[in-house]
């Protein structure tokens, strides 16, 4: 009676995995459709959910796909168990936005292993085979650096001190460390640059607020401060928030903030002289995503790295027309 009892509860639960799919390819009310799961760092930033967006936007049932979306809320061991669930699911393909670039040989190996190609969007994965992704499609992080870097040397000319906080994303991920890089060698470049400290603002307004307010209210007697360069623009806003409060004026007389991403948000703030420069980095990477995809279908292999054209903005760059039509 015990031995009947255990196998029915066996075939129940092999039949129930079966009707959730954990052990059967996703099921799809339309078998033509190509179907995608992806995996998203989270909802940190306005650049990421504009990110999210333009991927909803491409990978729709009318394009011909079905996209499983995983919000991986800002932790590596959800975007793991979101590709082994992929994995199980047998989808077409898989594209992650890596949270940091360490710690994914092993889930890409499993992915490798079931066939399943892997696209690498915005930031990079630091892994030993390259062939563990067919592609990476994202911005050039350590050249955004060296364009901010390289418009501080031409803002200050002259071998006065130039006083600089610099407010990093999350530690370990592509944006990180290209555009803290990009700086630290500026830096060591231009010994009359003094490096005053660097934050983590976790790529949040939020984070970015209180490292600030603290750093700030700890200064003795308001010191000097010329350049705020955040790594990107929710870091922005909060570093201002904070200056503004703690009595810095910011813009080109005062304080310039160096931000980014240049969304609508910032840009708005560029145009009104709050922020000194908008350093672009294009979230809108879904149809370039697709190209790669429809690359693979078609039976070809597609070129591994894809950057994305990026430009700078000052204020004289701006109108309110221009703000007002920017996408995100
Ligand atoms: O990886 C791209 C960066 O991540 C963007 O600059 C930032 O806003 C986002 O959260």
């Amino acid at each position: 009676m015990k031995r009947f009892f255990w196998m029915t509860l066996l075939v129940l639960a092999f039949a129930s995995a079966c009707r959730t799919g954990t052990v059967s390819r996703v099921d799809s009310p339309n078998e033509d459709l190509t179907v995608i799961g992806m995996c998203q760092v989270g909802a940190e930033s306005d650049w990421r959910v504009a990110n999210s967006e333009s991927m909803k936007a491409v990978f729709t049932e009318e394009n011909g796909y079905r996209l499983l979306f995983e919000d991986a809320r800002q932790k590596q061991e959800n975007q793991i168990t979101a590709i082994r669930k992929f994995i199980q699911q047998q989808v077409d393909y898989i594209v992650l936005m890596p949270i940091s670039e360490s710690g994914w040989d092993s889930v890409l190996q499993e992915a490798r292993e079931a066939e399943i190609p892997v696209i690498l969007v915005d930031r990079m994965a630091d892994v030993e085979d390259e062939d563990l992704y067919a592609a990476h499609v994202g911005s050039d992080f350590l050249a955004e650096g060296a364009r901010a870097a390289a418009w501080i040397e031409e803002a200050f000319p002259g071998e006065d001190p130039v006083r600089i906080i610099h407010i990093q994303g999350t530690q370990g991920s592509t944006a990180q460390l290209g555009r803290t890089a990009a700086l630290e060698e500026a830096a060591a470049a231009h010994p009359h640059w003094e490096l005053l400290a660097q934050l983590d603002g976790d790529f949040t307004q939020a984070k970015t607020y209180e490292v600030m307010t603290d750093y700030l209210t700890a200064l003795p007697d308001g010191g000097d401060i010329d350049v705020v360069y955040c790594e990107n623009d929710n870091i922005a806003f909060g570093a201002l928030q904070a200056l503004e409060e703690q009595g810095y004026p910011c813009g080109r007389k005062g304080v310039n903030i160096i931000a980014f991403d240049a969304t609508r948000g910032a840009l708005a703030e560029c145009l009104n002289g709050k922020i000194a420069l908008a350093v672009e980095c294009n979230p809108l990477l879904g149809p370039l995503v697709e190209e790669v995809i429809q690359t693979m279908e078609a039976g070809r292999t597609p070129e591994k790295h894809h950057y994305v054209e990026e430009q700078l903005f000052t204020r004289e760059d701006l109108t309110a027309a221009l703000v007002d039509s920017r996408e995100y």
